[in-house]
């Protein structure tokens, strides 16, 4: 993994790109987004036209948080809270003419002449519906009429998911072959054909983001621009000959040491195909995952709380530890995974290594706090357990589950589990009930903030 940030790199420097560090991941720059998410984000001012970039090439390796499809870790082979993008910019320098030659050259040179040697006849393009640039550009560049695939607003229109720069994009897929899934191009199936690289032709300003589909074009961007993104676990997964990003070099270590602990056998019985993973293959790549992302966020000076940022990393924090009770761990178990996490990534980011004192202090002390909100919830629907049989009923009420998950963070799987010991159902209907309403506050108070975007370059 730490070669192909540095191809990827050496390429675009060798081709006038200026290098930039990755910015840290609390976003601060912009009011509408709790964590950088994709590597753009920090030259949003440049892409707006608010601020004028030192460079008109940039190159970057960013890292990313994303948890819209946090359920979906560990069941399919492609999704990860925390990833890094590697990227290329251009701003108003090159275009569509410029981003495709030099994404295809890096991917299909030979690994012995610094590329990542991928066979060009198993790379798959998509292009915007109408965008027959793109699509003319591709053919030129050697990819026949079949593996170019037109798609829609959903898969190939690129924003933020916020007010902002925003634009069509042409995305590059390796199809991984039969035993990943059905022949017949990314529209088909996403887990054989692989998605690694966006390259978005940044050139409209959108506003009233309501979803990927749905939003409002304000006008052209100064310039047009050039924004790419290749998943750097995805590309790991694809050159290291691994079915998913659990598994690369950078995270396999930390799912190895919770499988050790755990007493299981990773693999055992796991189709290659999404959706077929045995339970204990998913709690070990969930463990794997948001260990690693945990780590990440307080390395960038983020802190468990109730709000916020804070609230993120606790809950990504109290699934891990969560998944290893299941696997039938009962103690204290970051100890023995984040010096695991802080080796497979202090290679690339030392800071980790020379402030693991504070890192871990924080990680370890939430963890004995939500081991003894465990042991304290416990208490609670033990009580509430012994009332209800009491009062004759076989049911725990959903305010009494919804109270157990909102007041004392008790999850509802486990009040479920616990529940089912004692013979006892819990009104489970009521308790999504009391969060669906609780979630549709939550939106409504997202919904509020996302009206605009904010011009803060002044400050
Ligand atoms: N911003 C685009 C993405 O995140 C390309 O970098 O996919």
């Amino acid at each position: 993994t730490a070669e192909i940030k540095r191809r990827f790199l050496a390429h675009f420097e060798a081709n006038g790109h200026a290098v930039v560090p990755s910015a840290p991941l609390p976003a601060i720059d912009d009011p509408n987004l709790l964590f950088v998410n994709a590597g753009m984000v920090q030259f949003v001012p440049y892409f707006l036209g608010q601020r004028t970039p030192p460079f008109a090439r940039a190159v970057s390796v960013q890292k990313c948080i994303r948890t819209p499809d946090i359920d979906e870790v560990g069941k399919t082979s492609r999704h990860g809270t925390f990833f890094q993008m590697n990227g290329n910019f251009s701003f108003g320098d090159y275009f569509k003419e410029g981003a495709i030659p030099l994404a295809w050259e890096l991917v299909t040179t030979p690994v012995e002449r610094g590329g990542f040697g991928l066979d060009p006849e198993r790379i798959w393009v998509t292009v915007y519906l109408d965008d027959d640039e793109a699509a003319a550009i591709w053919r030129r560049t050697g990819v026949p009429e079949e593996r170019i695939v037109r798609r829609g607003k959903k898969d190939n229109f690129w924003s933020m998911g916020i007010p902002g720069p925003a634009g069509p994009c042409s995305e590059l897929y390796y199809d991984r072959g039969p035993q990943y899934g059905r022949a017949g191009g990314p529209a088909v199936d996403e887990d054989r054909y692989l998605e690694f690289w966006n390259l978005v032709f940044m050139q409209y300003d959108i506003a009233d983001v309501r979803s990927k589909e749905e939003f409002r074009v304000v006008g052209e961007l100064p310039a047009r621009n050039i924004d790419t993104g290749m998943g750097l676990e995805r590309m790991a997964a694809i050159l290291q000959g691994v079915d998913n990003l659990y598994e690369i070099d950078e995270v396999r270590p930390i799912l190895d040491r919770a499988a050790e602990l755990t007493g299981r056998r990773y693999g055992v019985g796991s189709g290659r195909v999404a959706g077929e993973s045995h339970p204990d293959d998913v709690r070990l790549r969930v463990v794997a995952d948001h260990v690693r992302t945990a780590l990440m966020l307080i390395g960038d000076g983020v802190t468990p709380s109730n709000e916020g940022r804070g609230y993120v990393l606790r809950r990504i924090m109290r699934r891990a530890i969560r998944a290893v009770r299941l696997l039938g761990w009962q103690d204290p178990v970051l100890p023995e995974l984040l010096p695991v996490a802080r080796d497979c990534m202090a290679p690339s980011y030392p800071e980790l290594a020379s402030e693991f004192d504070r890192i871990s202090s924080y990680a370890y002390a939430e963890e004995e706090a939500f081991l003894s909100t465990l042991r304290a919830g416990t208490t609670i629907l033990d009580a509430a357990i012994a009332q209800a049989r009491a009062a004759g009923g076989g049911r725990l009420s959903g305010e009494k589950a919804f109270q157990l998950h909102d007041t004392y963070g008790f999850p509802i799987d486990l009040t479920l589990e616990i529940a089912a010991e004692h013979g006892l159902r819990v009104d489970e209907e009521g308790f999504r009930r009391l969060m669906a309403d609780q979630r549709a506050r939550a939106r409504a108070d997202a919904r509020a903030r996302k009206t605009g975007h904010a011009d803060l370059s002044a400050y």
